[in-house]
């Protein structure tokens, strides 16, 4: 095994699970209430603003009622103690992860806390409702829509990422089930540049097999135990 200097890890719906955020494909998960094509694709938006404005302005208001869990709390101390390279790739655009201490993050999907300005391109700070159509603070237009990306959209920040995992000596991926591309296929391009690939999941994902090692629970049990593990390895 070689020297594990740099590290990505990539996370997902499962580990904001137990703050009491839903996931997408579990039971109850959102694409059990809403048909992707009605709430997430750009189509959607021009076909039914109201739906899509207020799907997400209601996941929005949902994040002041949790707390990060101790997954998040784990990484955000991994983030802050761990000397070496570190990325944390979110697919999730809740800001848990923030919350809980983590700086050296990325959010490839978005963020629900942010507005995108589909008349200049701005970007914002956003935390009310969408709905009410609120003026971009760039240039006043009433253009702003989710900084989400959609399916058929893409991804954020997919060079930084791409060479940070081929860089990467350690993979470790947390509460996704590997069924979204691009990012359900980092664990191949880490393994093709040697790295050692664990995967923390509820269950087994669809990906399980491209990893050395998968470790089966909950990410706020899983998660504190690994990062201790791999802080005792830093010495
Ligand atoms: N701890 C660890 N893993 C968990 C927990 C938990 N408490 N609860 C659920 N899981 C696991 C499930 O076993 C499942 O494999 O988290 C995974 C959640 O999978 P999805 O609901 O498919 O969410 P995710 O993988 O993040 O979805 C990827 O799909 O819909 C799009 O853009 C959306 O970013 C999202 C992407």
């Amino acid at each position: 095994m070689r020297d594990t200097r740099n590290i990505v890890i990539l996370t997902g719906a499962g580990i904001s699970a137990e703050s009491g955020l839903a996931t997408f494909r579990g039971p109850d998960g959102l694409w059990e209430g809403y048909r992707v094509e009605d709430v997430c694709t750009p189509e959607a938006l021009r076909r039914d603003p109201e739906l899509v404005l207020g799907f997400y302005d209601a996941r929005r208001a949902a994040l002041g009622a949790v707390v990060p869990n101790a997954a998040h709390a784990a990484l955000g101390r991994l983030d802050a103690e761990w000397k070496g390279g570190l990325l944390i790739v979110t697919q999730n655009v809740d800001d848990l992860h923030e919350r809980g201490g983590a700086k050296r993050l990325i959010h490839i999907h978005g963020e629900l806390l942010s507005a995108l300005c589909r008349a200049c391109g701005g970007r914002e700070a956003f935390a009310g409702d969408m709905i009410d159509g609120p003026a971009c603070a760039s240039c006043g237009a009433d253009a702003l829509r989710p900084d989400i990306v959609f399916f058929g959209e893409i991804p954020y920040e997919m060079e930084t990422i791409q060479d940070a995992v081929s860089e990467a000596d350690l993979f470790v991926s947390i509460g996704t089930s590997g069924a979204v591309y691009p990012a359900a296929g980092f664990v191949r391009i880490a393994r093709a540049a040697g790295a050692e690939t664990l995967e923390l999941n509820l269950d087994p994902s669809e990906g399980s097999h491209w990893f050395g090692e998968s470790r089966t629970g909950p990410a706020s049990v899983l998660v504190p135990e690994w990062v201790d593990e791999v802080l005792a390895r830093q010495g």
